[in-house]
């Protein structure tokens, strides 16, 4: 179940970091994106090469690379569906367990939203210490998995409890996670995204600003909870699941028409920015400036794709609406879920610089059939796009 999921996997500096290596690979081998960050300390243990080997990305210790103009422990955060921290040192659980960020791993760790998983190894003096054990409720107390250590022969020695558990334990016990998480498993959902092309002549078009940014996360996030994704779209992009690759309107159309209706698929949700109008003819050949002070191109209406969907859909199926606007958001919103006959139509408003169209952020309010409203304040648009999926859906 961790098939396609991005697995963020923290590594400090405790002697069971080599068995690290072996989990990377079975997370690999099961078909999970495996990416790495380790504390300065857990390279006296494991090499940066071998984990660059095995996880085939580069390593993250560096906590103040910003190459992409994203702090590390903000990108990481958001790529990863959860971090598992294997082995995690007792100095590591404590810096967590009270918020410190001293590295970059400990900083994940303090910004990371979602399943952390804490797998704890050290001699049985440390993890039997009064403070360790506190540190260790804590971590529970916020929602941590501990993965519990061991007893058996240490590498110190010694024997008793705070061996790492094993390394299968804790494959399986993220794979649990997975399999309880998943309530889109066994449903297809067909998502739209990206801004139409409408072609004027072979070299023009009438287009929009959509980055089809919004769009790719829904994707991401219905696959992620499980669901059987088909994502048309209007840019390059490739992913896992299925893409179908489209320019106009009539062509999305065609596509959505034979995805969600012909296959019946379960969900559709259009995040497309669809151009009302297009061009009435495309010129065969380029049109030419010559003497031409004006120029004037007949346009007429595109199809109505959210509303056909809505009107056409079986009972089991449903449809799911974006409406971005620049003014009177929820008022626009309102009458357009009862105009489409849509089951819900997610708003945003694009006239704030730092949401809406190009932009990684968003801000987003759900409204369904009665006119409820549901706000979800601004974030990412990938934890934006989980967060509609797990609202919408649930989590099991
Ligand atoms: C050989 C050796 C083995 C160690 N093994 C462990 C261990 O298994 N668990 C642990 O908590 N600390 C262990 N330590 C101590 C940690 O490396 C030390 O507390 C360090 O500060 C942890 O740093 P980190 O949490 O930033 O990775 C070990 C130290 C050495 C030298």
């Amino acid at each position: 179940m961790s098939k396609g999921k991005n697995i963020l996997i923290g590594i400090t500096g405790g002697i069971a970091a080599y068995k690290i290596c072996e989990l990377i690979r079975l997370f690999k081998k099961n078909g999970a994106n495996v990416k790495v960050t380790a504390t300065p300390n857990a390279l006296h243990f494991v090499t940066e090469l071998t984990l660059d080997t095995l996880s085939q990305e580069q390593v993250y210790t560096e906590q103040f690379n910003t190459a992409d103009k994203k702090p590390e422990h903000i990108a990481l955060c958001d790529w990863a569906d959860v971090f598992l921290i294997a082995p995690a040192s007792a100095n590591t659980i404590g810096k967590i367990a009270n918020g410190l960020c001293d590295n970059l791993l400990t900083s994940l760790a303090c910004a990371f939203q979602k399943q952390l998983f804490i797998a704890p190894a050290m001699n049985t003096g440390m993890y039997n210490n009064p403070a360790v054990q506190k540190n260790i409720e804590a971590l529970k107390t916020a929602g941590a998995v501990i993965i519990e250590p061991d007893s058996g022969f240490l590498a110190c020695g010694t024997s008793g409890v705070g061996r790492l558990s094993d390394i299968n334990k804790i494959y399986n016990c993220v794979e649990k996670y997975f399999q309880s998480n998943m309530p889109l498993q066994g449903k297809r959902v067909v998502v739209t995204a990206g801004g139409t092309k409408e072609n004027i002549d072979p070299v023009r078009y009438i287009g929009n600003y959509s980055s089809g940014k919004m769009g790719t996360a829904v994707a991401d996030a219905a696959a992620r909870l499980g669901a059987d994704v088909t994502l048309v779209k209007t840019f390059d992009l490739s992913r896992s699941y299925e893409t179908i690759d489209v320019k106009s309107a009539q062509e999305m159309l065609q596509a959505v028409e034979k995805e969600f209706l012909q296959k019946n698929a379960d969900i559709l949700i259009m995040t497309a920015a669809v151009a009302d109008y297009r061009p009435e003819k495309c010129a065969d050949l380029k049109i030419k400036k010559e003497n031409n002070e004006t120029l004037t191109i007949k346009l007429v209406k595109n199809p109505d794709i959210l509303k056909e969907m809505s009107e056409k859909k079986s009972s089991n199926q449903q449809v799911i609406g974006f409406c971005a606007e620049s003014n009177n958001l929820l008022e626009y919103a309102k009458a357009k879920i009862q105009k489409k006959g849509c089951d819900y139509i997610i708003a945003n408003d694009i006239s704030s610089k730092d949401t809406g169209f190009s932009s990684d952020y968003n801000e987003v309010f759900i409204i369904n059939k009665n006119l409820q409203v549901t706000k979800i304040d601004k974030d990412t648009k990938q934890n934006i796009a989980m967060k509609i999926m797990e609202l919408l859906y649930g989590k099991n």
